[in-house]
């Protein structure tokens, strides 16, 4: 039994340290939070009932002192020094050429590394062992937390050099740090508990590791990657720095794989910029990269000033988070009409660039965040992204308003719609408002819109910045001196303009349904849309409200009927979901979309479903539509209503099948009524039919 268990101890604390390894190393756990600590909890079990069993570097034994009151100084063999910073490319050139003059050579083999932004440490290892560890403190003495070191879980308790190999002494330095999605996971809990937020992983790291509870510290997880070593004894060194990493690595102790041996200042300057590409993905926050001369003669011959040696020097990037306050909370209209709450901030350096702003993202966004005018929050600016507000730090909040999203477009005073199941808001004066004007109008004149030849984004662009177009509307009120008034534009062009316009003017309904830019009215609902309504004044007619109810209501009566196996009632607006018609409902809503449409037709735009002329067959109202008839209707023949389906248009089959979409049903209706039910084909009377056909479908 003690073989057996044994065994699987050995297994387990196999499997552990692997599992750790993808975790913190390769960024690639294969198995769950969970899975992981039942595999712990059954090895803790094990060296339980297996005493004689238990070694000092198990996994278990990672947390086990009690708490501390204070950290003990412990003196560093050899001093912890720091780096020089260089913050541009000619500080870089002025070291490299310092380096070359100083050794008398042309060329110098560097070895390039991330810049962790964590905390130094120095680990004791005596005759293989890890003994205790401490930080830089001042460089000369630091504090010891071998407690809290020891519950970093790739941390080696053990070097994984055979034994009798072992070196008496072993110093190794490094970064203690948290990986970006532990300190996410964290942050999350610390904001939910404690009310505010930690600014960085950095600080989120040094508050980990000074936990005088080491349970407290094995709770928030940190990780830890070697860069170089301290005093050494009983051991053959590499000569260069390269070779050390390599001899780390071999130990067991994480090393950056982002580590590269380069030649020439040149390549040490695409080293820079290959990893600031790179740094927003990095599983770990960096604050720069490192320039190390790669051969340690050569690194002897040039020494130290001060406390920085000549051979290495760090080239930083801008910090890519910062604090600052927020001034006020104000709200942007995008050109398609989307509402963007905006932080406006307290000018602050981050990511390389001032920032003054900082998005919000939508209302649920701020909400969650819970930000409000005066608050000290901290803001991200990570490569190009926009800068956005990460937290709040709420204990340094003063009276702050809670932030509501305006009920009116605070550029055109249009009602705001919120969909539901959306998260943006979005101003509902699509036609009228000056921050969609641009695009309303590049959507109204558009292709497959009203389709006005040669209404490009430039044109467009001066039309509304020289005021002559604010609406869709004003467009059919242009005149040749308007036109000639404006850029590069001569009078053969104008005039081709004032045609393009002019031939727009009798467009089909899909297609002005589909010109005025509702939100969710895309091609296919305005096809649905036309052949509901027939015209435009029964469109505008429209109780929306109402219809909402009636599809609601007769879809709840539908899924009752589908369980129950009994006919399904036909729904009003097929195939149109209600957020969209709830968008068409506040569109309608307002007086001055309504106007424009007025305007329109004021202005000689006759929209007609039938109307001939260029109306291509394709864009005719029941185009691609195929009806089925059965059952007599009340007032016209079967022929008649055949006539009128194919003038629109449509098909007319004599068999109901899925690729039927409509049923055109009177009184003593048969089996085609009955198959058209099991097939949920939607079933229309006469008067549906002629509102689709548009009885009187002139605008
Ligand atoms: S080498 C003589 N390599 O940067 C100092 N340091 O400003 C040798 N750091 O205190 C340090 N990543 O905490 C070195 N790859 C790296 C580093 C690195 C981060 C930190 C370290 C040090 C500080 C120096």
């Amino acid at each position: 039994m003690p073989a057996d268990a044994a065994a699987r101890i050995s297994a387990l604390r196999q499997s552990i340290a692997e599992h750790n390894r993808r975790y913190y190393l390769e960024d690639s756990p294969s198995i769950s939070d969970a899975e992981f600590d039942a595999l712990f909890a059954e090895l803790q079990r094990l060296e339980e009932q297996h005493p004689q069993l238990r070694t000092a570097d198990s996994p278990t034994q990672r947390v086990g002192a009690p708490p501390a009151h204070a950290f003990a100084p412990l003196a560093h063999r050899v001093p912890m020094l720091s780096l020089n910073n260089a913050f541009d490319e000619d500080e870089v050139r002025a070291f490299d050429r310092r380096a070359r003059d100083k050794l008398d050579v042309d060329q110098i083999t560097y070895f390039c590394e991330p810049k962790f932004d964590g905390l130094a440490i120095n680990l004791v290892y005596e005759n293989g062992w890890f003994k205790r560890g401490a930080t830089r403190g001042d460089g000369y003495r630091g504090e010891d937390v071998s407690a809290n070191l020891r519950t970093i879980r790739t941390l080696p308790l053990k070097l994984a050099a055979a034994p009798n190999l072992a070196p008496n002494l072993l110093e190794v330095r490094g970064e203690v740090l948290m990986l970006k999605k532990d300190f996410a996971a964290l942050n999350r809990r610390h904001q939910e508990n404690e009310g505010r937020a930690f600014v960085n992983a950095r600080n989120a790291a040094a508050g980990a590791l000074r936990q005088l509870d080491p349970k407290l510290t094995a709770a928030r997880p940190l990780t830890f990657f070697a860069y170089g070593i301290g005093a050494a004894e009983g051991i053959g060194l590499p000569t260069t720095q390269c070779a050390l990493l390599d001899l780390l690595a071999s130990m067991q102790f994480p090393v950056a794989a982002q580590r590269e041996r380069v030649v020439g200042v040149d390549s040490l300057l695409a080293y820079h910029s290959k990893m600031a590409a790179q740094r927003a993905e990095l599983p770990f926050d960096i604050d720069g990269v490192v320039y190390k001369i790669n051969d340690f003669a050569q690194q002897q011959a040039l020494g130290y000033v001060s406390r920085a040696p000549r051979f290495a020097v760090a080239h930083k990037y801008p910090a890519e988070q910062a604090i600052t306050k927020v001034l006020d909370i104000v709200v942007q209209v995008g050109r398609t009409g989307t509402l963007t709450p905006v932080a406006k901030l307290h000018p602050v350096f981050v990511g390389g660039v001032t920032v003054t702003k900082a998005t919000l993202h939508n209302e649920d966004e701020v909400r969650r965040k819970d930000v409000r005018p005066g608050d000290t929050v901290i803001v991200r600016r990570a490569g190009d992204v926009i800068p956005e507000v990460v937290s709040v730090d709420i204990t340094k909040r003063q009276d702050g308003r809670e932030f509501v999203m305006p009920a009116a477009c605070p550029v055109c005073g249009s009602k705001v719609e919120r969909i539901a199941g959306e998260a943006a808001s979005r101003c509902s004066g699509n036609l009228v408002c000056p921050a969609q004007r641009k695009q309303a109008i590049l959507h109204f004149a558009s292709r497959r819109a009203m389709d006005i030849e040669g209404l490009g984004e430039k044109l467009v662009d001066q039309l509304v910045a020289t005021g002559a177009v604010k609406t869709p509307a004003d467009l059919y009120a242009l005149n040749m001196a308007t036109l000639i008034a404006l850029d590069r534009m001569a009078e053969k062009s104008a005039q081709n303009l004032i045609d393009a316009v002019g031939k727009s003017k009798t467009p089909s309904l899909p297609r002005f349904f589909h010109a005025l830019g509702i939100f969710g009215v895309g091609e296919e609902v305005a096809r649905i849309l036309a052949q509901y309504f027939g015209n435009v004044d029964a469109f505008l007619a429209a109780d929306w409200e109402t219809l909402i109810e009636e599809k609601k209501a007769i879809q709840k009566e539908n899924t009752k009927r589908t369980k129950s196996g009994a006919e399904k009632l036909p729904v009003p607006l097929p195939g149109v979901g209600k957020e969209i018609v709830e968008s068409i409902g506040a569109f309608l809503s307002q007086a001055a979309n309504r106007e424009v449409i007025t305007q329109l037709r004021d202005r000689g735009v006759r929209i007609d479903a039938h109307s001939s002329g260029r109306i291509s067959q394709s864009e005719q109202a029941l185009a691609g539509t195929t009806f089925v008839l059965t059952g007599t209707l009340p007032t016209l023949t079967r022929e008649d209503v055949k006539a009128r389906i194919i003038a629109a248009g449509g098909k007319v089959a004599g068999s109901v099948s899925h690729k039927t979409n409509f049923v055109v049903a009177g009184a003593d209706a048969g089996s085609k009524l009955d198959l058209a039910r099991e097939l949920e084909v939607p079933i229309l009377d006469e008067d549906t039919l002629l509102k689709i056909i548009g009885g009187e479908q002139s605008a």
